[in-house]
């Protein structure tokens, strides 16, 4: 059966952590893997703009010997001249992998159904998975540990980014708190929640939503936030939601509240003095630079996983 990552939680614990040390292991000796996917393609579809997941995705392809082609969806007859099952099934002829970043999450679940190739979720309306897992490869190597953490997560809720961790989270049987105003706009979704609870009843993690900065932060080993002004979001949305998120700022304040070695991240792109002060983003507590790395190494992992190579 063709596999796919779609969301987080299409993987187990074991999987992504398989999946994490092997990526970890690429870092340190890519040359060893320079021919893994020799003669392989991978089809990236864009729907909307990227700097890291693009050129991430095209440098590791590459660094592995294969091919990546970029295709913007916006050149494409793709749910206009040609359904989505269509596209899926003919690029599945040319390419080994096909990885798409779509604005509707009922779209990349039509390319998976579709295709006869592994189809892998490049960020959609409801996950970020190639994002979660190189963060969690980043938390790794900075704290030797993925057991027994507390992440706190800062900003808007009803987010890509933020049901993925809060999946993650989940799996890892670790607590979590979302601090996010108190409004159904801005928080996540009843169908993530209740995804959440779900798995948290097998591994006993605690994924609570809170709207309290400084409750949230309190006793974190990581804190993490995401932009307030996602791809699409209208310009003139820009004001109001500046004036919701504002209390969720991560500043200095709220850092000192955490734990003495806790680590700043953002998954970026980030404005300083928006969803984090630039004290804060460059300042000593922040990984967010290896945190962007770590996209490389972690969907060099995932295409070679993907792709039945370990
Ligand atoms: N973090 C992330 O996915 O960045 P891009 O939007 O630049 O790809
Ligand atoms: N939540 C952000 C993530 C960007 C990587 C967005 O959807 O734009």
């Amino acid at each position: 059966m063709v596999r796919h990552l779609l969301k987080i939680s299409d993987f187990s614990k074991d999987e992504c952590k398989k999946v994490i040390n092997k990526a970890i292991e690429l870092k340190k000796n890519p040359k060893k893997y320079n021919s893994a996917l020799e003669g392989e393609t991978l089809l990236m579809l864009f729907e909307k703009p990227s700097l890291r997941t693009r050129i991430s995705f095209e440098s590791g392809m590459q660094q592995l010997g294969g091919h990546a082609i970029f295709y913007s969806i916006k050149d494409s007859p793709l749910g206009k001249k040609e359904n989505i099952s269509d596209t899926a099934k003919v690029t599945s002829r040319f390419v080994n992998i096909i990885a798409a970043r779509v604005f509707k999450r009922q779209d990349i679940w039509d390319l998976a159904k579709y295709a006869d190739v592994p189809v892998i979720n490049m960020l959609d309306d409801f996950a970020h998975p190639c994002q979660i897992l190189g963060d969690f490869q980043t938390i790794k190597e900075k704290k030797n540990s993925l057991e027994n953490m507390k992440l706190s997560y800062f900003g808007d809720a009803y987010n890509n980014v933020t049901y993925d961790l809060m999946r993650m989270c989940a799996i890892f049987g670790w607590r979590m708190d979302v601090a996010c105003p108190n409004a159904p706009e801005y928080s996540p979704e009843q169908i993530v929640l209740d995804e959440v609870s779900e798995i948290s009843k097998d591994t006993g993690a605690e994924v609570k939503v809170v709207h309290d900065a400084i409750e949230a932060v309190q006793d974190s080993d990581v804190i993490y936030t995401d932009s307030w002004m996602s791809y699409g979001i209208p310009e003139s949305e820009e004001e109001e939601r500046k004036k919701a998120f504002m209390p969720y700022q991560v500043t200095s304040s709220v850092m000192e509240v955490a734990k003495s070695d806790a680590v700043f991240m953002n998954c970026l792109p980030a404005m300083r003095e928006y969803e984090q002060t630039a004290e804060v983003i460059d300042g000593p507590q922040s990984i967010v630079f290896d945190q962007a790395e770590n996209r490389l190494h972690i969907q060099k992992a995932i295409m070679l996983f993907l792709r039945n190579k370990f």
